[in-house]
């Protein structure tokens, strides 16, 4: 049994050393890879890498219901969920990692609910769509270790990679194909922090399944509409993930070590409370 989990993002295949691999099935069919359960910080934690161990699910063919299925069923309840973002804003350079506060999903075609197909009718709320207890865990291992700054502070103009910015709005787009530069210039209009991939459905899913989900977004360039050359490429996306990965896995087991013990008392583990799925977990 797990209490934690951890999704790793591109880049990010593994986390725990001498773990055991955990075969299971789900209603969704298998996660992306077998979950492996280990201790960081004196915790049992689980880890999936969300594209597969070899990077072969790209972002709109992640099973994410499967992911977090699995995760639950090891006993999880918090879930750190690290991803690769793109930067809207000239301030948020490659390096920084921003805790976003809420998300735009512009994602299509996605399996993005567990309440279909014979299970109940239920509406989650994603009004606030993180866990304010694991988000102040990443926010205060950061201040710890790598002095947090807000977003909006003039301070951000001195903001060093391996920042941690307290806040933001994340824009996940389908994919895999980056933005053009007017979809990335119309995104930073909009006051968005900056674009991913990956972190919808995901966050809903969680909140559907009465789980704790805090997202690290780990920039890794700045998006076309805000530099100036030719655009994102796959290539720096994994080469500057790589340079942040010692520095996020550090700062994962600290918040790790700092989550409360128990979960149940979180606001999110409340989120079914009047559907007809509050007495399904
Ligand atoms: N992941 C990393 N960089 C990105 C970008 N610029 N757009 C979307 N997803 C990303």
């Amino acid at each position: 049994m797990a209490e934690i989990g951890v999704i790793g993002g591109s880049g990010f295949y593994s986390f725990l050393s001498g773990a055991r691999p955990v075969e299971l099935d789900t209603p969704f069919g298998r996660p992306s890879e077998p979950p492996v359960v280990g201790e960081v910080n004196g915790r049992e934690v689980a880890f999936i890498p969300r594209h597969g161990a070899d990077h072969r699910f790209p972002p709109h063919q992640v099973n994410y219901r499967a992911n977090l299925w699995a995760l639950r069923e090891l006993g999880v309840r918090q879930v750190l969920a690290p991803c690769a973002v793109g930067s809207l804003k000239a301030e948020l350079t490659p390096g920084t990692f921003v805790v976003p506060d809420q998300y735009v999903d512009r994602t299509w075609g996605r399996k993005h609910t567990v309440y279909a197909d014979g299970r109940p009718v239920v509406h989650v709320s994603p009004a606030d769509p993180y866990c304010a207890v694991g988000r102040a865990a990443v926010i205060a291992a950061g201040n710890q270790h790598l002095a947090a700054v807000t977003e909006d502070a003039r301070a951000l103009r001195d903001v060093e990679p391996g920042r941690v910015v307290a806040s933001g709005t994340m824009v996940v787009i389908n994919g895999p194909r980056f933005s053009t530069r007017a979809e990335s210039r119309w995104h930073a209009e909009q006051g968005w922090s900056v674009v991913g991939m990956t972190g919808a459905p995901e966050a809903s899913i969680a909140r559907e399944l009465a789980l704790c989900y805090t997202s690290v977004a780990v920039v890794t360039d700045h998006d076309a509409g805000i530099a100036a050359g030719e655009g994102v490429t796959q290539a720096e996306v994994f080469a500057v993930f790589g340079r942040s990965i010692e520095r996020l896995k550090d700062l994962l087991a600290e918040v790790i070590g700092q989550l409360p013990k128990s979960a149940e008392d979180c606001e999110c583990r409340h989120s079914l409370d009047g559907t007809a799925a509050v007495d399904l977990w």
